[in-house]
């Protein structure tokens, strides 16, 4: 893959209405720790039986905004179901910010909480984002927020498909959609240099600086050979870019080579990120494991979650290896949903599986991974769009099926 062609459409800004009339906080609705165990404060643990000290990890969690809430607490209820089997306890605070909080407070993310999220094992976030309040101001203060304070510079995206009939591409089994999109996660367009200048004037003038580090684009493409070693298959690492016009990512492919030198067992690949997204609804089989700047990350692995079934399946990881790190569905709050208990949490559920392999708890993840597998495979659960089912349906379902070890 080599040649540029067909232009991909930028994905638009979210139509917002003005702020309207604050409404007192609610109350988070999401469960806390199971059994009223303490929260946050790292504290050294007693010896469980045998000696061996019970395994815990404290988690912040963040619901946010839209449907946040609803499908946080499912994927909570199935992190607290493969805890109990697999012998671990999450411990968790549950943080209220997000707009209900805004409006009734003016209080978007205070730096005691990044503090406090900072002295944990992990975040689990909802969805940030709502129509009555200013357009990416709450994603800025707390998602940006978040992955700047912890430098969280891996955005984790897995694109697999479970079952053909969620495919919207003719002829396309889950063979053919196995792949994994490393974003990178701090700089770029999203780093927040620029501005506006002259605003609302016939003079107006807006910028927003596209900046990548040396640092900053080795660190995440050296992750990203790592992981295509370690995952083993098709050992093809595709750089996705746009060097040809955008020639400040000539960084890109030169580091691209130049760490390359250190994986001889990765075949280098490389396309421009119109003909990516082209080649990724053509012949999504080609790809293994991408690499690719913040912006066209974000847009490539909307794609990629289209392909594998919809937004309602599609989760990421915001991550500093061996450090607190963030999971999250990678879809937005959608608030035309919000309270309806209509939309689809195996995303959220996903980020949990996501969020424990990254905590150490493999056999946990893969007990979640077999039983979402399995569901779908098994036909249990045949669309993942909204309203197909219940919320909270498919978190029973997929509770269920992690309690009796389905798909094992
Ligand atoms: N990381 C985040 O928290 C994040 C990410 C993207 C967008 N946002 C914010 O969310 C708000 C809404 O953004 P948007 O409408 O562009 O994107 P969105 O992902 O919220 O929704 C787009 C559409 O995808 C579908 N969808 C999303 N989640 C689904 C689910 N769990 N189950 C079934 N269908 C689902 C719905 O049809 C929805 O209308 C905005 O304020 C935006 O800034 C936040």
């Amino acid at each position: 893959m080599a040649k540029s062609s067909s232009k991909a459409p930028a994905k638009d800004p979210t139509p917002v209405k003005a702020a309207a009339t604050a409404k007192p906080a609610a109350p988070a609705k999401v469960p806390a720790t199971p059994k009223a165990a303490p929260a946050a404060a790292k504290a050294p643990r007693p010896a469980g039986k045998g000696g061996k000290a019970p395994r815990v990890h404290r988690v912040a969690v963040l619901a946010g905004d839209g449907i946040g809430e609803e499908v946080v607490r499912e994927g909570l209820k199935v992190l607290d179901a493969v805890a109990d089997i697999e012998g671990f306890t999450l411990e968790r605070k549950v943080y209220p910010y997000g707009a209900d909080h805004y409006l009734a407070t003016k209080e978007a993310m205070p730096a005691s909480a990044l503090a406090e999220m900072g002295e944990m094992d992990a975040i689990f976030l909802g969805a940030i984002g709502d129509p009555r309040v200013e357009t990416g101001f709450l994603e800025r203060q707390i998602i940006w927020g978040v992955r700047q304070t912890f430098d969280l510079y891996v955005n984790l995206r897995p694109i697999r498909l479970y079952h053909e009939a969620l495919c919207p591409l003719k002829d396309k089994k889950p063979a053919d959609v196995d792949m994994v999109v490393v974003r990178e996660n701090t700089e770029d367009a999203y780093a927040g240099l620029g501005g506006i200048h002259r605003k609302g004037t016939p003079h107006e003038v807006a910028i927003a600086e596209m900046i990548y580090t040396r640092q900053g684009v080795e660190r995440v493409i050296r992750y990203a050979y790592e992981l295509c070693k370690k995952r083993n298959k098709k050992r093809r690492l595709t750089l996705v870019d746009k060097a040809n016009a955008i020639r400040a990512q000539d960084i890109w492919t030169r580091t691209f080579a130049e760490v390359g030198k250190e994986y001889p067992e990765v075949e280098q690949d490389h396309a421009y990120i119109d003909a990516a997204c082209m080649w990724m609804v053509k012949s999504p089989e080609w790809f293994d494991v991408v690499v690719t700047p913040n912006l066209f990350g974000d847009i490539l692995t909307d794609i990629g979650a289209m392909i594998q079934g919809g937004l309602g399946i599609a989760a990421s990881g915001n991550i500093h290896p061996g450090k607190v790190s963030m999971f999250e569905p990678i879809h937005g709050s959608a608030p035309k949903y919000r309270g309806q208990n209509s939309a689809n949490p195996i995303a959220a559920i996903e980020a949990g599986r996501m969020m424990l392999e990254h905590l150490g708890e493999a056999k946990a993840g893969k007990r979640i991974e077999a039983a979402v597998r399995h569901v779908i495979e098994t036909g249990r659960i045949r669309s993942l769009k909204a309203g197909a089912y219940k919320c909270d349906e498919v978190g029973d379902i997929i509770r269920d099926a992690v309690a009796t070890g389905q798909g094992m």
